[in-house]
């Protein structure tokens, strides 16, 4: 657990040293989870620049885009560390496919968000499992949902805590981290793809689009798919 110093001392660090005192703080209790996009390719080179003991993984839902495949073999090759690999379980995956249809989750809002708790949500939850504290390349611009969420809460529903680092930073401030340092990127966000998830659920966006806009464009719905909604 952290005090209440400690977390109000977390609050105000800035990125790259809240997340060395995270990991000393929790030992091997940090975990950050790393869905490739820009913001992640910023905290994992942080992380694995300073040899953090934090674990950085992954969730292959089955469904991403090639790009990521080529971006995580990138990252293995520049970095000593690696990046652990979840998977859905392949019985919740064939029972949901087989019923409803490889495609299923354009036919309704229901049928997109089972498909997001079977290939996200529940292997992230077996991610988390022994976790004190998740951290996550949150930012409050990407859309209305996240405006006001914190750099630092406490997630009552999984028992830990929730750390956004990037969560003030703005796009430019992700770009110039990415330049400076020379941290390679999905090679997607120059064919005008900002936020990125599944490819069968995710599109190109046009300059005046929300940065969000591309991520299950045919719904209505928040556009959040349980990874982050309460
Ligand atoms: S999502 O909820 O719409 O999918 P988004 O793509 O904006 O989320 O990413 C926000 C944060 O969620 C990322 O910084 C990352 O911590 C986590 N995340 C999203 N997708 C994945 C994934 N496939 N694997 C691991 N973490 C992910
Ligand atoms: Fe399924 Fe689309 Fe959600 Fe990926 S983003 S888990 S393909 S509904």
């Amino acid at each position: 657990m952290l005090s209440k110093e400690d977390a109000a001392i977390l609050e105000q660090l800035p990125a790259e040293e809240g997340l060395r005192f995270v990991s000393s703080r929790f030992q091997d209790r940090a975990v950050f989870s790393t869905s490739l996009g820009q913001e992640d390719q910023v905290i994992t080179d942080m992380i694995f620049k300073a040899s953090l003991p934090i674990k950085v993984f992954t969730l292959d839902t089955g469904r991403l885009f090639s790009e990521h495949y080529e971006l995580l073999s990138q990252n293995n090759a520049r970095y000593t560390s690696k990046t652990e690999i979840y998977f859905p379980d392949s019985q919740d995956v064939e029972a949901y496919v087989n019923e409803k249809g490889i495609n299923a989750f354009y036919q309704s809002v229901e049928n997109r968000k089972e498909c997001c708790f079977i290939r996200k949500v529940k292997p992230l939850n077996r991610a988390l499992a022994n976790a004190g504290i998740w951290i996550t390349g949150l930012r409050s611009e990407q859309s209305q949902n996240r405006e006001q969420m914190p750099v630092l809460e406490w997630d009552e529903e999984r028992q830990l805590y929730k750390y956004n680092p990037l969560m003030h930073w703005s796009y430019q401030e992700v770009l110039d981290y990415l330049k400076q340092h020379n941290v390679q990127e999905l090679s997607l966000h120059k064919k005008g793809f900002i936020s990125v998830g599944c490819q069968p659920c995710t599109r190109a966006i046009t300059q005046d689009e929300d940065p969000r806009a591309g991520r299950w464009w045919w719904e209505s719905s928040h556009k959040e798919c349980g990874l982050h909604s309460h």
